[in-house]
């Protein structure tokens, strides 16, 4: 087997040599012969689970960090099906940012997840539509998948869409979002899905800074009851997007004004796909060819553009899908998230797929039309594995209980937690009201750029202990190091420190779209050799991983991550704020909000209406969730010597934790504290007396 060299830094390799040598294999690994001798001539498929899959999960784990070419390789060769056999499994060098999985191979990721499954189970349903009005869901079998990705992949490319161009996708989690992503993957288009909730500004920028052909939309949604005009935020963002050439644009609703709109760039895309071919053939692309880019929030400048690869990506979204949550086949699988963040593409749309699943797209709020919506759906779809977000669970268990036990829930089987740390009451809310304790509970901690699930109490042993509120166990692959406040790696038990993964993994992003300078900068710099997630994490004294939250500026609303640095610069744009501050404050449901402190120009209109007005510009540079909660108007911010605004102290003013302020010797005027202190006092009692 070509040895695939995995470069780091010295102090690594001996951290991991010692790590192996001070943890032995309990059990030797069976059949280690047999995978390795995998490269050099395929095996017929099955080999993964007849033989790999039978290791119980401690020797997999265990193998697949300490010979990660016979893990992947086994794994990669058995699970997906290649167009060219791959080379080698991984040629990666993670100083350098370089992330390379299976060079040499072609594959599609659209063949992988539909047409494997049109020749065993044409008539299973892929999708269920779960709409916005209960009761009118609409299910999608994989050979109507198949069509409509190949009828909209040969619309594409009549609007001259070629492989790598770029296409916007802002449509409400639907079919037709989920076969826009798969037929740019048919044709090797790169798609970039935008959240359907961020404004046109939003959507400009990620427009401009993708450079899309193509913008796929809706004429409107309905979420909650409520019509979202998603045709017009459109036709107001491409105003400033010179590259797109077309918008093609569907019919959500019959009617509504907008769908009238109809533009020099508009196509109407039902027409459109009556009118194309029905069979799309597939692109054979290079392993590492991009899938798509999504943007998220970083702690300084704009959102980023992360870009992930083909086959690594869809090997780890499956291996996650089937081993988190116990996939069987027949199951419903039920993941709640909007298809604009990567939980929805992972596993809403490619884990699932990629294992012939059913897989539920959820159009609806958890409390439309009232707050049993999860559970009535449960019981209706017979929905096998429940995946939300604790902001949702922390606003449902305020409700009574009857919401949830009048609905019949014995269909659950595994019921999951994502994007934001579960607190206790919400675990033991979702674990023993909904799941009746009987369904394991798994919180999952990942990232937008790890594209998929790296810490979760599953898979583990028959029996393993599971604790509350924890993500606890690594993903096979992945080997969490706690760093120390000098970069040093932190051993043993009961520490906490930098959450960082000192081995590439198949699924990681692979840069930041035209900027890879970044994405080392961010991620492989602070610890050299290693990826820095920005989380903190604790390793208890029974070796369970447990995350305390970022470390950096950015912060988690309602589990939608948010920079706080976007947010300021949306309110500096106003006349009358010189300069603003924003920081994350604790809230019951939401998780966390924006608290802002800012500096006005006292000649400049009054307080109460430039604070509408500030209002205001957030939700249209950005989204909605984005509107600080708070303001509190200053005279100054706390800043350095050296002019950098100390945010720690100002989270510390906002959560009135005045006691230990730390050390503010580097201050350049600490009067300011005093100031700021005395002002939040004001604005508690005017808060208290409204
Ligand atoms: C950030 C990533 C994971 C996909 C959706 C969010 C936080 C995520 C957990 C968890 C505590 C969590 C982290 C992470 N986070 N999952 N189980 N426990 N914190 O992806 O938008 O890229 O956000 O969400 O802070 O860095 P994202």
């Amino acid at each position: 087997m070509a040895a695939a060299g995995v470069s780091s830094t010295r102090t690594l390799r001996t951290l991991r040599t010692v790590r192996i040598l001070l943890s032995p294999l309990r059990a030797p690994i069976p059949n280690r012969t047999g995978p390795l001798r995998l490269l050099s001539s395929l095996p017929p498929p099955g080999t993964w689970t007849s033989e790999l899959s039978r290791l119980p999960h401690r020797d997999l784990h265990r193998l697949s960090v300490t010979d990660p070419d016979q893990f992947w390789g086994a794994a990669a060769a058995d699970r997906l099906r290649w167009m060219k056999p791959f080379e080698r499994v991984q040629d990666c060098d993670l100083n350098r940012g370089k992330i390379n999985w299976f060079p040499g191979g072609r594959i599609n990721v659209s063949v992988n997840c539909l047409d494997v499954h049109v020749e065993t189970h044409p008539d299973r349903a892929a999708l269920i539509w779960e709409r916005d009005e209960p009761g009118t869901e609409v299910r999608v079998t994989y050979r109507e998948l198949l069509e409509m990705t190949c009828r909209l992949a040969n619309t594409l490319k009549a609007h001259g869409v070629q492989k790598g161009d770029r296409v916007a996708v802002y449509l409400p989690t639907s079919p037709l979002a989920v076969a826009a992503m798969l037929a740019c993957a048919r044709i090797g288009a790169v798609h970039t899905v935008v959240f359907a909730g961020f404004s046109a500004e939003a959507l400009a920028g990620r427009i401009q800074d993708a450079e899309c052909k193509v913008v796929l939309t809706c004429d409107e949604t309905v979420r909650g009851g409520r019509s979202v005009p998603l045709k017009a935020t459109v036709d107001a963002a491409v105003r400033s997007c010179p590259s797109v050439r077309h918008v093609l644009v569907s019919r959500r609703t019959d009617g509504g004004a907008t769908a009238a709109a109809v533009g020099p760039l508009d196509v109407p895309l039902e027409e459109a796909m009556k009118a194309a071919a029905p069979v799309c053939p597939a692109e054979a692309l290079d392993s590492e060819d991009p899938l798509f880019l999504l943007y998220t929030s970083g702690s300084t400048g704009r959102p980023k553009g992360l870009v992930h690869s083909q086959a690594g990506y869809l090997l780890y979204t499956s291996l996650t899908h089937q081993y988190v949550f116990d996939h069987r086949d027949g199951d419903v699988f039920g993941c709640v998230a909007d298809i604009g963040w990567i939980t929805g593409h992972s596993y809403v749309v490619y884990g699932p797929l990629c294992n012939g699943a059913t897989t539920v797209l959820f159009e609806s709020t958890p409390v439309y039309p009232n707050p049993g919506r999860y559970w009535e759906m449960v019981q209706r779809l017979r929905v096998s594995q429940f995946y939300g977000a604790p902001t949702a669970l922390r606003l449902l268990l305020s409700y009574d209980d009857s919401w949830v036990k009048k609905y019949d829930r014995s269909s659950l089987r595994t019921l999951g937690s994502v994007g934001e740390p579960i607190n206790h009451e919400a675990w033991h809310w979702f674990h023993d009201v909904v799941g009746e304790g009987r369904c394991p509970l798994v919180d999952t901690w990942w990232q937008t750029e790890t594209g998929g699930i790296c810490i979760a109490p599953r898979p583990a042993e028959e029996g393993a202990p599971v604790v509350p509120a924890m993500a606890m166990r690594p993903f096979f692959g992945i080997e969490p190091v706690l760093m120390g406040e000098q970069g040093q790696p932190l051993s043993g038990q009961s520490v906490d420190g930098a959450l960082c993964l000192a081995r590439p993994w198949p699924g990681m992003a692979r840069s930041i779209f035209r900027d890879h300078q970044r994405f080392i900068e961010t991620y492989f710099t602070p610890y050299p050799g290693c990826y820095f997630t920005g989380d903190g994490a604790w390793r208890s004294e029974d070796g369970f991983y447990q995350i305390t939250g970022r470390m950096d500026d950015v912060i988690n609303v309602s589990g939608h991550r948010l920079g706080t640095a976007e947010v300021e610069d949306a309110l500096d744009e106003h006349p009358a704020v010189p300069e603003s501050a924003v920081v994350g404050f604790p809230h019951p449901i939401k998780g966390e909000v924006p608290f802002a402190f800012v500096v006005l120009k006292d000649d400049l209109g009054s307080p109460p209406a430039v604070l509408r007005q500030l209002r205001e510009l957030v939700a249209t540079k950005i989204a909605k969730y984005a509107v600080p909660e708070h303001f509190l108007v200053v005279e100054r911010l706390p800043k350095t010597r050296s002019g950098k605004i100390m945010r720690r102290v100002l989270r510390k003013v906002a959560t009135e934790a005045t006691g230990d302020l730390g050390d503010l010797s580097t201050l350049d005027d600490p009067s300011v504290v005093q100031e700021i202190i005395q002002a939040h006092r004001r604005y508690r009692e005017q808060h208290r007396k409204s």
